[in-house]
């Protein structure tokens, strides 16, 4: 196992969960030698809290991507909001630089095109963070799906739920002012969920995002209703709301459910304190339903860690993730194909855009 070296653009919000939580147990392995922000209070703070010399903090990325040889970094961290990883991917690949990089690749269809080709081109390791993927609950499911217990999927159900209508509740400002903010912000995270749950890539999707009259903490699209039709025959629907005055379903505790053939598996956060429990829920003409709860599996790296742990080993000649950007290209087509569906209110095909981001 070789150490790793990196630079981490954008040190606000979550980046300092990077720092605090999720690169720690990954010492020697993979560590963050120098820090960019425009901001100096959040450049400075990150630098404190890892002990760098001033020539390794840089206010501007252009600078620190010239430093690479410098600095010994072999990759880089992309921690910016979504308007800034184009020229942070795009930067860090043209000095060399293996990137991981926070969700969505990128805010606009163009920016996402621009850094999928820059990477097959150049052939750089580039993963994006689906944390969510690698929660305890969520495998659990996939577990019994894998099993064929249930057998084929029919199709899934998300559902994610937040009351984020105080302003600037939602972290970030740029969350409460970007357009699309549910989809670009929240939904990337959940439809890249219905296909890890379904085992498959969404072909069209249909539906729309708004911002309900009122919901004055946001000025872009925070309320959204989905359908995808999947590869394989399977079918998903998503509901996602910013302003929830109701049950809440938020982050890890979204509610998903999958009906097989011969029953569903289902997650509920709003179920068990927020934290999703798993249940088996089958259907006997005879003997009517029976609801089976499932343990979940012991996970060893949970969510951020999981992807740090497999970008490490990426790098070291290992797989390649699956949330390597050849396969998040379907995930970023689906958000910005769901974006089109809204604003032109037709059913828009996605394998359509990733054949468009492919060049195919
Ligand atoms: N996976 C998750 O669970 C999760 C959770 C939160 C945020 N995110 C993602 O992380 C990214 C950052 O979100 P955040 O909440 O930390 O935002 P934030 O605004 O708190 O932090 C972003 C930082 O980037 C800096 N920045 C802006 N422009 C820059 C530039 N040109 N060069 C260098 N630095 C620049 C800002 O000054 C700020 O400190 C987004 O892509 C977001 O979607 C992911």
């Amino acid at each position: 196992m070789a150490a790793h070296r990196a630079i981490m653009v954008g040190t606000g919000g979550i980046a300092r969960s990077w720092l605090e939580r999720f690169l720690p147990p990954f010492a020697g392995r993979l560590d963050v030698v120098a820090v960019v922000d425009i901001s100096d209070a959040a450049r400075e703070a990150a630098g404190n809290r890892l002990g760098l010399p001033a020539a390794s903090r840089f206010a501007d990325m252009d600078a620190a991507f010239a430093a690479v040889g410098r600095l010994g970094v072999d990759c880089c961290i992309v921690t910016t909001p979504p308007s800034v990883h184009r020229a942070a991917a795009l930067g860090a690949m043209s000095a060399g630089l293996a990137v991981l990089s926070e969700k969505p690749i990128a805010d606009t269809w163009e920016a996402t095109v621009d850094i999928y080709r820059a990477a097959m081109r150049t052939d750089t390791k580039m993963q994006v963070i689906q944390n969510y993927r690698y929660d305890p609950n969520i495998l659990t499911m996939r577990g019994v799906i894998e099993s064929g217990r249930l057998g084929r999927v029919r199709y899934a159900v998300g559902r994610f739920m937040r009351d984020y209508r105080l302003p600037l509740s939602w972290g970030a400002a740029f969350r409460h002012e970007i357009p699309h903010t549910l989809l670009i912000e929240g939904a990337v995270h959940h439809f890249d969920q219905l296909r890890h749950l379904t085992g498959a890539d969404c072909l069209s999707v249909s539906g729309v995002d708004w911002r309900p009259e009122g919901a004055d903490s946001f000025r872009g699209e925070c309320d959204g209703l989905y359908t995808l039709r999947m590869t394989g025959g399977a079918m998903a629907q998503y509901e996602g709301s910013l302003v929830a005055a109701g049950r809440q379903q938020g982050w890890h505790g979204e509610y998903y459910r999958v009906e097989c053939e011969g029953g569903a598996v289902v997650t509920d956060g709003a179920a068990n304190d927020g934290v999703g429990r798993v249940w088996i829920e089958e259907h006997d003409t005879a003997k009517g339903l029976t609801e089976t709860d499932v343990p979940l599996v012991a996970v060893q790296y949970p969510g951020h860690q999981a992807m740090i742990a497999q970008f490490a080993d990426w790098l070291d000649g290992g797989p390649a993730p699956p949330t390597a950007i050849a396969d998040n290209i379907q995930t970023a087509a689906l958000l910005f194909a769901a974006i089109e569906a809204s604003e032109t209110n037709r059913v828009v095909d996605v394998a359509a855009k990733v054949r468009e981001a492919r060049g195919e």
